[in-house]
C-alpha cells in the first residue's frame, strides 16, 4: 500500500491524503438478487474500485437492523444484517481489498441505537430509575400527568424529539429522547457503560482488521444535562452553533481522547473520520487535535455554492484551521444524506459541465478526498420518485414537505440498456432506477474517453503519479475574479473558471512551457479557459 512523503519530507500516514470511495451498501451491487445492494456484491466489484483508483473505501452501515434509517439503527454493533451478508462475508471483503491495495472503513453509529436493541427493549420492561433507564436518556414528562415533552427539542427529521412510553404495569410514563427518528433513542454518554460498550465494539471491528472508522453524528453525543429549552433561540438541523445545548458540546471530546488509545494500540494506521456538523473550522479543529481523531468530513466544499469567491473562502478557511491542529483536509463534494452535486450545479449539461471541473478542483486540493458512489458517473439526483417507494424517514415525518434523501441512494447502473442496469442478477432494485441512465452505466462509460468516468480515472492516476498532489499547501495565482488558480510544488497548477464565459489565463501558464495534464472539457484550452472548466497543468 502506498506511503505518502508530506511536503515535510517525512514519511505521512496513508490518511492525510487518501481518496475514500463511499460505497452505500444497499445500492452499489446486488449479488443475491433480492433488489438490495449486499456485501458479496462489493466484494465481486472490487478491481472496479482498485481500478477507479481510490485508496479506501467507506461503507454505509451493514449491522442488523429493523432499517428505520437505513441502516443507521443499529440492533447489534458486532453482527451483520442477512440482507447485507455475513460476518463471513465481512472477513472476506476485507481481505480481499487488502489484496489489492484498498483499506476498508467501518460507520460505528455512537449517537443512538436501535429501538429494537436489547438494551433499549430492557429499559423499556424496567423501571423508570432503574439502570437499565440509565444508558438512554429517559425524562419524566413536563405539565399535569406529565403529558408535556420534557423539553421542545425537535426531531432533525421533523416532528418532536420526544416519545412517551407505556410502562410495564401499562400506564402512561417517562418520554426518551431521540434525535433522529422514535426508532433511534439517544444514549447516554456520560454512562460508563455505554462508554465501555463501544470501546468493546471498536476492538471488535479493529481485530477483523479494519483501518478505520466513519463516526456518525460525532458531535452529537454530549448533551447539556440541564436540558434547557430551545425557545426558538438554535435550528435543530444545519450546522451546530456555539451554545447549543445538544450539538457539539465540549464533553464529546473525552470520548474521543479515550477512542484515540484504542486505535493507537493497533498496528498499522487505523484511522478516525468524523461526521462532524458545525459552522466555524475552528470548531471542527478542536476535533482533531493531535490526541482525538485523525480527520473529519470537511463540508465547508459541499456547503458553497458554485461561485469562485465562496468556494475560495471555504478553501482557505478549511486549510487554516486544520492547519493549526496539524490535521490535513478533507474535501467532499457530495454523500448520501445530500443532494448530488451535478443537481445542486444547476443540473442537466452545465451541472455535469460544473462536476466535471469540481472533481479536478476537488482533487487537486491538498489533504485528502471523498468520492460518493456514482459521483464517478455523474449521476443527477433522481427527483421524480413515486412516493410509494420513498423510503427516507425524513419525507414521513415531514408529511412530505421534505423530499428526503432517497434521490442520491438510487442503486448505481453497471451496465446493460434496461434497469436494474446489472446492479444485480434479478430486475429488482429498490428503488427504481431512471431510464436515462442508460447513458451513464460503468460499461458505457469505461470505453469513453471523455465520460466522467474515464475524467475521474484519468485524475486519480495522476494524482498517485505526481508528488505535487495530496498532503501539502497551495499558493494562490491572483487571476481573474472568477477564476480559482492554484500552483503546488514542484510544478503543478490547477485552475477552474468557476464562471460562466472563458477567461484569460495567467501569463505564467501562457509564456512559460506548461503542459496540460488534463482537462474537464473536451478540448485542449487555447489562451481562455472555457466557462465551468478546469484544467490541470505541469509546469515546465
Ligand atoms: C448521519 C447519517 O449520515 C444519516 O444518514 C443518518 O440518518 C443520521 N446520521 C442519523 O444516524
Amino acid at each position: 500500500m502506498r506511503q505518502v512523503t508530506s511536503s515535510a519530507g517525512s514519511s505521512a500516514p496513508w490518511w492525510r491524503d487518501a481518496v475514500i470511495y463511499q460505497v452505500y451498501v444497499r445500492s452499489f451491487a446486488d449479488a443475491n438478487g433480492d433488489g438490495v445492494g449486499d456485501l458479496p456484491g462489493i466484494r465481486s466489484r472490487l478491481p472496479y474500485l482498485r481500478d477507479l483508483g481510490i485508496d479506501a473505501v467507506w461503507l454505509n452501515p451493514f449491522y442488523p437492523s429493523p432499517q428505520a434509517d437505513a441502516g443507521y439503527d443499529v440492533m447489534d454493533h458486532r453482527d451483520v444484517d442477512p440482507t447485507f451478508g455475513t460476518l463471513t462475508d465481512v472477513d472476506e471483503l476485507i481481505r480481499d481489498a487488502h489484496a489489492l491495495g484498498l483499506r476498508v472503513i467501518v460507520d460505528l453509529v455512537p449517537n443512538h441505537t436501535s429501538s429494537e436493541h436489547p438494551w433499549f427493549r430492557a429499559a423499556l420492561a424496567a423501571a423508570p430509575g432503574s439502570r437499565e433507564r440509565t444508558r438512554y436518556l429517559f425524562r419524566d414528562g413536563r405539565g399535569p400527568g406529565g403529558d408535556e415533552p420534557p423539553n421542545d427539542w425537535r426531531s432533525n427529521f421533523g416532528g418532536l424529539a420526544w416519545t412517551r412510553v407505556t410502562e410495564p404495569d401499562g400506564t402512561p410514563g417517562q418520554w426518551y429522547l431521540h434525535l433522529f427518528t422514535p426508532e433511534q433513542p439517544d444514549l447516554d454518554w456520560t454512562n460508563h457503560e455505554v462508554r465501555a460498550e463501544f470501546e468493546t465494539i471498536l476492538r471488535f471491528w479493529l481485530d477483523r482488521g479494519v483501518d478505520g472508522f466513519r463516526i456518525d453524528v460525532a458531535h452529537g453525543l454530549a448533551k447539556d444535562p440541564e436540558m434547557p429549552d430551545l425557545a426558538g433561540g438554535y435550528a435543530t438541523s444545519g450546522p451546530a452553533v456555539e451554545g447549543h445545548p445538544h450539538w457539539d458540546l465540549d464533553e464529546v471530546h473525552d470520548v474521543y481522547r479515550a477512542w484515540r488509545r484504542v486505535t493507537d494500540s493497533y498496528p498499522g494506521d487505523r484511522m478516525f473520520v468524523a461526521e462532524v456538523w458545525v459552522q466555524s473550522p475552528q470548531r471542527l479543529a478542536l476535533y482533531l487535535r493531535p490526541d482525538e481523531l485523525h480527520t473529519a468530513f470537511n463540508f465547508n466544499l459541499l456547503l458553497a455554492p458554485w461561485d469562485a469567491k465562496a468556494l475560495r473562502s471555504a478553501i482557505d478557511e478549511s486549510i487554516h484551521e486544520l492547519a493549526a491542529v496539524g490535521a490535513p483536509a478533507t474535501w467532499v463534494l457530495s454523500n448520501h444524506d445530500v443532494i448530488r452535486h451535478v443537481t445542486r450545479y444547476g443540473g442537466g449539461d452545465l451541472g455535469t459541465r460544473r462536476a466535471r471541473a469540481a472533481a479536478l478542483l476537488m482533487l487537486a486540493l491538498p489533504g485528502g478526498a471523498y468520492v460518493y458512489q456514482g459521483e464517478e458517473l455523474g449521476l443527477s439526483e433522481v427527483t421524480d420518485l413515486p412516493d410509494e417507494v420513498r423510503q427516507d424517514p425524513a419525507f414521513f415525518r415531514t408529511g412530505g414537505a421534505e423530499l428526503g434523501r432517497d434521490g442520491c441512494r438510487v442503486p448505481l447502473p453497471w451496465s446493460g440498456q434496461e434497469p436494474p442496469f446489472g446492479f444485480g442478477p434479478s430486475g429488482a432494485s429498490w428503488l427504481p432506477q431512471p431510464p436515462t441512465w442508460a447513458e451513464l452505466t460503468v460499461d458505457r462509460q469505461a470505453s469513453d474517453p471523455g465520460s466522467m468516468l474515464a475524467l475521474y480515472r484519468n485524475a486519480l492516476r495522476l494524482r498517485r503519479e505526481l508528488p505535487a498532489l495530496g498532503d501539502g499547501q497551495l499558493t494562490w495565482i491572483e487571476v481573474g475574479e472568477d477564476m480559482l488558480a492554484f500552483r503546488r510544488e514542484p510544478g503543478f497548477v490547477c485552475m477552474t473558471n468557476v464562471g460562466d464565459e472563458p477567461a484569460d489565463l495567467p501569463r505564467e501558464v501562457l509564456s512559460g512551457s506548461a503542459v496540460v495534464l488534463l482537462t474537464s472539457g473536451p478540448t485542449n484550452p487555447e489562451g481562455r479557459l472555457p466557462g465551468a472548466n478546469a484544467v490541470w497543468y505541469a509546469m515546465g
